[in-house]
C-alpha cells in the first residue's frame, strides 16, 4: 500500500494535527519527517490537553506506531520529557521509534541559536530559539551528532573534544557561556541510556510496513512557506517542510506516495519575522487572533494574522503535488461583514500572480483583493457543504478554484466531529475502489 503525506500549505500552524487525528483510524504508522521541537501541537485526550513538540500525535492511538524519522532534529531532553509525560498519563510509548540517523540538538546549538538571534537585532528571523538552524547547519557541515552516537561514550568524547573549541569560540564572541567536554559527554550518554530502546533503523520500519500493506502517513511540520528552499528565505526554517522532505526525511521513495493532502486555514497566520503581504494590523486581525486562539504552541508568541493569500497557495499546490486539501478553521470567519481574498500582488506597479522567491520582492508586494460577503451564522454544527450559509459556500468554492485542487475536508470547529466531509476521503476511496 502506498504512503500518504500531510503537508502545510502556509506558514505552519494550519491545523495539521487535526488532519492527522481525523485520518488516524485508517493508518498504521505516522512518521514525522523534518523539523524538531520548534513545532508543537495540542492534542485532546478525553478531558486532558496534551502539548507535544516531537512525538507524533499518533501515539495516542494504540494501533499506531509513531516514528521520528531521520530528517528530524531531536532534542533528547524534550523527547524524554514528552515520553515521561505520556507514560505518566498511562499512554504506551513503546511504539515510539526514533531514527538512529536523526541529528541531535545539543545544548550548544540552542545557545548559538539564541545568541545569534540576539545579535541580529532588527534583522532577526524570529526563530523559536530551539537550536534548529545550528543543528541542521552542523548536519550539512558533517560535524553533527546522530542519535546512535549517544550510545557510545568514546565516540561522544572524541567528537565533542574536536567540536567544542570551535563552538565555544563562537559562543564567546557573542558573549555566551562555553561548554565543557566531559560534562556534555556524561549528559549525552545519559540520554543514550534512556532512549536506547526507542532507537531504530526507521527507514526499514517504514519500508516493512509498506511491504505488509499497511497505510503509512508522513506528517510534515511547519509549512511550505517556511521551507528552506521554497519559502521567503532567509525568513524560513532550516529544513524541507514540503512533501519532498518526506522522501529524504521519512525513508520512502517518490513512487511510494499516492496521496498528498495539503492543509490550510481559511485565513493566514505567521509566527516570526518576514514579509506577510495580507497581514492585518487592525481590530479585525485581533478578533481573528482571539477567536482562532492564534498563539504559538512552542513560544507562546501571538501569531501574526492576515487574509487568505492564494498567490503562495498555487505555488504550494504545485511544489507539493497536492492531490486534496483540508481547509481548517472556516468557523473563525463567521460574523465578518466582508472577507477579502488575495488573488494577486501589485509589485512596483505591475500585477504579479506568481509567488516571488525573493523576500525583498515579497516585502514590496501589495495584495490585490477580491471581496466576498461574509456570513453571520455560527457554522460549528454544519456537516455538509450544502448546509453552510450561501456566502460561506461561495468563499470555499472561490478558495478551491484558486487552489485548483479539490477541498475534501472542511473543519468547522476544533473537535474531530466538527468536520465536513465534502467528498470521499481519498484514502477510503482507494479501499472502495478495490485497489488495496
Ligand atoms: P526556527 O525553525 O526555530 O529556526 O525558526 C525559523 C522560522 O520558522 C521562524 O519564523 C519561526 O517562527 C518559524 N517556525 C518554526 N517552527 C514553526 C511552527 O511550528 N509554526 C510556525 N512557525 C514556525
Amino acid at each position: 500500500m502506498p504512503a500518504s503525506i500531510v503537508v502545510g500549505l502556509q506558514w505552519g500552524d494550519e491545523g495539521k494535527g487535526k488532519t492527522t487525528d481525523f485520518l488516524a483510524e485508517q493508518v498504521a504508522m505516522v512518521v514525522r519527517y523534518q523539523g524538531g521541537d520548534n513545532a508543537g501541537h495540542t492534542v485532546v485526550k478525553g478531558d486532558e490537553v496534551l502539548k507535544l513538540h516531537l512525538v507524533p500525535s499518533g501515539v495516542l492511538y494504540p494501533h499506531i506506531t509513531s516514528v521520528i524519522g531521520n530528517g528530524v532534529v531531536v532534542n533528547p531532553e524534550t523527547l524524554i520529557g514528552e515520553l515521561d509525560m505520556l507514560m505518566s498519563r498511562g499512554i504506551d510509548v513503546s511504539r515510539v521509534r526514533v531514527s538512529r540517523a536523526a541529528h541531535v540538538i545539543m545544548p550548544y546549538h540552542v545557545a548559538l541559536d539564541r545568541a545569534n538571534e540576539a545579535r541580529l537585532d532588527g534583522a532577526k528571523v524570529g526563530t523559536t530559539g530551539r537550536g534548529i538552524g545550528p543543528t541542521y547547519g552542523d548536519r550539512a557541515w558533517r560535524v553533527g551528532l546522530r542519535m546512535e552516537d549517544l550510545l557510545d561514550k568514546a565516540v561522544l568524547r572524541t567528537r565533542l573534544a574536536r567540536l567544542l573549541p570551535d563552538k565555544n569560540l563562537l559562543l564567546g564572541s557573542m558573549g555566551a557561556e562555553p561548554f565543557e567536554v566531559e560534562a556534555l559527554v556524561e549528559k549525552a550518554a545519559g540520554w543514550g541510556v534512556r532512549l536506547a530502546d526507542h532507537l531504530d533503523d526507521t527507514t526499514w520500519l517504514v519500508q516493512a510496513a509498506l511491504a505488509r500493506g499497511e497505510h503509512v502517513l508522513l506528517e510534515g511540520a511547519q509549512g511550505t512557506l517556511l521551507d528552506l528552499d521554497h519559502g521567503s528565505y532567509p525568513f524560513v526554517t532550516s529544513s524541507n517542510a514540503v512533501a519532498g522532505g518526506a522522501t529524504t526525511g521519512g525513508g520512502i521513495g517518490p513512487l511510494q506516495v499516492d496521496e498528498v493532502m495539503g492543509v490550510m486555514k481559511a485565513y493566514a497566520t505567521r509566527v516570526g519575522s518576514g514579509p506577510f503581504p495580507t497581514e492585518l494590523l487592525d481590530e479585525i486581525g485581533e478578533g481573528i487572533r482571539e477567536r482562532g486562539h492564534e498563539v504559538g504552541t512552542t513560544t507562546g508568541r501571538p501569531r501574526r494574522v492576515g487574509w487568505f493569500d492564494a498567490v503562495p497557495i498555487r505555488y504550494a499546490v504545485a511544489v507539493n503535488s497536492v492531490s486534496s486539501i483540508m481547509l481548517n478553521k472556516l468557523d473563525i470567519l463567521s460574523g465578518l461583514e466582508s472577507i477579502p481574498l488575495c488573488v494577486a500582488y501589485e509589485v512596483d506597479g505591475a500585477r504579479v500572480e506568481r509567488w516571488p522567491s525573493s523576500a525583498e520582492v515579497l516585502g514590496r508586494a501589495k495584495p490585490v483583493y477580491e471581496w466576498f460577503d461574509g456570513w453571520a451564522e455560527p457554522i460549528h454544527d454544519v456537516r455538509s457543504l450544502a448546509g453552510l450559509p450561501e456566502n460561506a459556500r461561495r468563499y470555499v468554492t472561490a478558495v478551491e478554484e484558486l487552489a485548483g485542487v479539490p477541498i475534501v475536508l472542511v473543519s468547522v470547529g476544533p473537535e474531530r466531529t466538527q468536520t465536513i466531509e465534502r467528498a470521499w476521503r481519498p484514502m477510503r476511496r482507494r479501499q472502495a475502489a478495490g485497489l488495496v
